[in-house]
């Protein structure tokens, strides 16, 4: 694939969605302030040893202060979306009762911003950061957080139903399970492995009171759930890889889209005979969980290669270094995670390979017959960046070749695939968000995997767009000096809802803000 900008512009349907993404806990900052309470997540990264280094979040990207300015190289990147999370524990202190004023502001006031720029929101509900109370209350393994995060949609719905574009109800319920509650590696850092299941059906159920209650509320957006999906690649031809890569497909794929989008488990799922009492899905709860959806998020970022036996550990290899842990052999370890050979990895160690970004979109349309549009809402990678300055001038620049390879050769896969006679044409792929707009708290890895198009200088709070950001303001440009094509369907970027948006063509935004160039 070529990295290209003008070719890769050529690629984009008309209406197709080009965005950025982050989520609050890994930008905001300000833990403390205007009445925000307590995340299960500020109690985790405190206890020392669960993050590299003991990186703290408190002050990360401190965007709650400086969001106007985030906004700024948003609009001057020339995005049509940016998805973001609400922080429950700033809008809602406790989980469950009162409603604190000043953090609905913080997100009233950062709607209106990229509405008046032009820049449609996608808001994400959750996105991990659970209320300090609610954790303590049993988390996910406890059925009521479902019920809390369907009152908190109807929070969010009454205050920005009207403005809101997009709305993802959960995002990744399968790394909240597998790393918060069987693994420990995330807040709220429980080891229960398959005891964990109850997580995953309370957060879907969750999903689906979520769903309930921003249509009852008639929220102008659409709306969805984002799961993150990963191909599963037998390590070999022995028959027994090709058994352990089809479990971690049930373990970590389907079933998290199966309820949603099947309305049941995985036959190997229901037929397991580990369900403890508190697992056990009514027909009710299923019909919640799979309601239609406007659209469905997918979060690609790699392939997995699984070999059967306990091998080198259970985590991807890398990401055992990265957070500065001994995870190799996981004794009796039914399968493990291998290497792909010969084959570049990010910063993480994640395998960097675009052609699977195919085989997900295939493997989806395949599986789920009634798949509605797709958005990927996140798809990007962690490499070691370096800042260089310039002899004789302030000038900064960040030259991430590979982030911006990575990012050309994943969305032009994307589009490729889901082309009439593409491997995934049955696909109707409507959108991308770049993980992520800046560099930020990457939850266990702390501050050492950057994936920003914007480095953050974390002393400084300095920002310097990166190349990829640059490329990816010429794709767009690019995008926006063809001949203008009518879009396809669905609600577009900027569209007007309910009488308040500023009606934009794709970056027809209007605000005034300052215009990075590469000169800097
Ligand atoms: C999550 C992000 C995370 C990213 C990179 C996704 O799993 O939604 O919060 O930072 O991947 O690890």
């Amino acid at each position: 694939m070529n990295a290209s900008a003008k070719d890769l512009a050529s690629l984009l349907p008309p209406g197709f969605t080009l965005g950025v993404a982050t989520s609050a806990f890994q930008i905001e900052g300000a833990l403390d302030e205007d009445g925000r309470g307590p995340s299960g997540w500020d109690v985790f990264a405190a206890k020392p040893g669960s993050i590299v280094e003991d990186h703290s979040p408190a002050v990360s990207c401190d965007h709650y202060h400086r969001m106007p300015e985030d906004v700024a190289l948003m609009k001057a990147l020339g995005i049509d979306s940016y998805r973001f999370s609400l922080s429950w524990s700033r809008i809602q202190p406790g989980g469950s009762g009162p409603v604190n004023p000043a953090g609905l502001d913080f997100y009233a006031r950062l709607i209106d911003l990229l509405l008046a720029n032009g820049i449609s929101p996608m808001a994400t509900l959750y996105h991990w950061d659970t209320p300090l109370p609610l954790d303590e209350a049993g988390g996910w393994m406890n059925r009521d957080t479902a019920y809390r995060l369907g009152d908190f949609a109807a929070i969010a719905a009454a205050a920005f139903g009207d403005r809101v574009t997009r709305w993802v109800t959960v995002n990744e319920p399968a790394t909240v399970t597998t790393n918060g509650y069987a693994l420990g590696m995330h807040a709220p850092g429980e080891a229960l492995m398959l005891k964990s299941l109850p997580s995953v059906h309370h957060q879907l159920l969750g999903h689906g009171l979520a769903l309930q209650a921003l249509r009852a509320a008639k929220v102008q957006g659409e709306i969805g759930i984002t799961n993150v999906y990963s191909p599963m690649v037998p390590a070999t031809a022995n028959p027994l890889d090709a058994v352990s890569a089809g479990l971690m497909d049930v373990a970590q794929n389907r079933l998290y889209a199966d309820p949603v989008l099947l309305g049941k488990y995985p036959d190997v799922i229901r037929a397991a005979t580990f369900f403890s009492s508190s697992f056990s899905p009514s027909s009710e709860d299923m019909e919640l969980i799979s309601q239609p959806l406007d659209f469905y998020g997918l979060n690609y970022y790699m392939p997995t290669r699984v070999g059967a036996g306990p091998g080198e550990g259970a985590v991807p290899p890398g990401m055992a270094e990265a957070m500065g842990d001994d995870l190799s052999g996981t004794p009796g370890a039914p399968f493990h995670i291998a290497p792909f050979p010969d084959t570049e990895t990010t910063a993480y160690g994640w395998p960097v390979k675009p052609e699977y970004m195919s085989v997900a979109l295939a493997e989806l349309a395949d599986r789920y017959p009634d798949l509605p549009p797709v958005y990927i809402t996140e798809g990007g990678a962690s490499f070691e960046d370096v800042v260089v300055q310039c002899v004789g001038s302030d000038r900064r620049m960040v030259p991430d070749e590979r982030r911006l390879r990575y990012l050309a050769d994943h969305i032009g896969t994307a589009l490729e695939a889901t082309r009439p006679g593409g491997a995934a044409e049955a696909v109707d792929l409507r959108g991308y968000y770049v993980w992520s707009f800046m560099d930020n708290f990457e939850w266990s890895a702390g501050y050492k995997q950057p994936f920003g198009l914007v480095h953050v200088d974390f002393d400084t709070q300095v920002r310097t767009p990166k190349a990829s950001y640059y490329w990816l303001q010429e794709v767009l440009a690019a995008r926006n000096a063809a001949p203008a094509a009518q879009p396809a369907g669905g609600q577009q970027d900027g569209a007007p809802a309910a009488g308040q948006q500023d009606a934009d063509g794709q970056n027809g935004g209007v605000a005034d803000v300052g215009e990075p160039s590469p000169a800097g």
